[in-house]
């Protein structure tokens, strides 16, 4: 089976800023992007939420409580109970070891603002996450991809990886446009491997379960593995060895470290 997937064809070893440089600057805003791309990410990571106006929002988690701050009426409870309008009230950057500091100022990106802002510039790698029936998270996905022009890249240079834990929602992808580059997050095994291969070009696994064996297995049927969150530099250090093809990792300068060592 030959593999002619962009990644695999460069043997490039991919470095994907998972949230964005997270240790450093909140996760998921502007600054925490801003960050990772001059720190040499490859990729910068996006979870996908839904406001109840049916906009997608950039934000990990389906409930305001950790991340964000503001008028309790507006920023706190379920992202999906809030209109765009009120998320916009709220910031992202003052909470935890952020708090009160330099990022206060930063607000809930929505997807199509961070299209604005990178366009072709930078490579994305979206995560549908929580999809629910009837929410068509996956088509307002697609659509703004064509909006900004994203979808022919994301097939040619996979400009655009697109990832999720729902193996439904990568199929409902696949089954609009079964070119677009779609990675399944997930355990790295023989009965995985078999099913990702039908729509998929990688699996995205935790990484503490990685063998070199399954690592192996998986670029034999022409899957990517992209383990996450691999943070120490000891943990970068052992996936680079088993030969993955990329991590995600919340510090993108070690890991750009150790790639440049190599
Ligand atoms: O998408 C890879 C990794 O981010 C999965 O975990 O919970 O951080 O989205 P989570
Ligand atoms: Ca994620």
């Amino acid at each position: 089976l030959a593999c002619i997937a962009p990644a695999q064809a460069s043997a490039v070893q991919l470095n994907i800023a998972h949230r964005g440089a997270s240790d450093a600057r909140p996760e998921h805003t502007f600054a925490a992007y801003d960050h990772a791309l001059t720190l040499g990410a490859d990729y910068i990571e996006q979870d996908l939420q839904i406001t109840s106006d049916g906009v997608l929002v950039v934000m990990h988690d389906e409930t305001l409580t950790r991340t964000v701050r503001g008028p309790a009426e507006n920023c706190t409870g379920r992202v999906d109970s809030k209109t765009l309008a009120q998320l916009k009230t709220c910031s992202a950057g003052d909470w935890g070891k952020f708090a009160g500091g330099a990022y206060v100022s930063e607000k809930i990106p929505t997807m199509e603002e961070v299209f604005q802002r990178y366009g072709k510039t930078v490579n994305y790698y979206i995560e549908t996450k929580q999809p629910e029936p009837g929410e068509n998270m996956e088509a307002k996905l697609l659509a703004l991809l064509d909006k900004y022009d994203l979808r022919e890249s994301a097939v040619t240079d996979w400009q655009v990886l697109i990832q999720s834990f729902d193996a439904n929602s990568l199929k409902t992808i696949h089954a609009m446009d079964p070119r677009l580059p779609l990675v399944f997050l997930g355990s790295l095994n023989p009965t995985s491997i078999q099913a990702v291969r039908e729509y998929g070009v990688g699996i995205g696994p935790s990484f503490g379960g990685v063998t070199k064996a399954n690592v192996d297995l998986a670029h034999a049927a022409c899957l990517n593995v992209h383990p996450y969150t691999v943070n120490t530099t000891a943990d970068i250090q052992r996936m680079l060895e088993l030969g993955v093809d990329g991590m995600f990792t919340n510090f993108a300068d070690r890991l750009e470290t150790l790639l440049g060592a190599k």
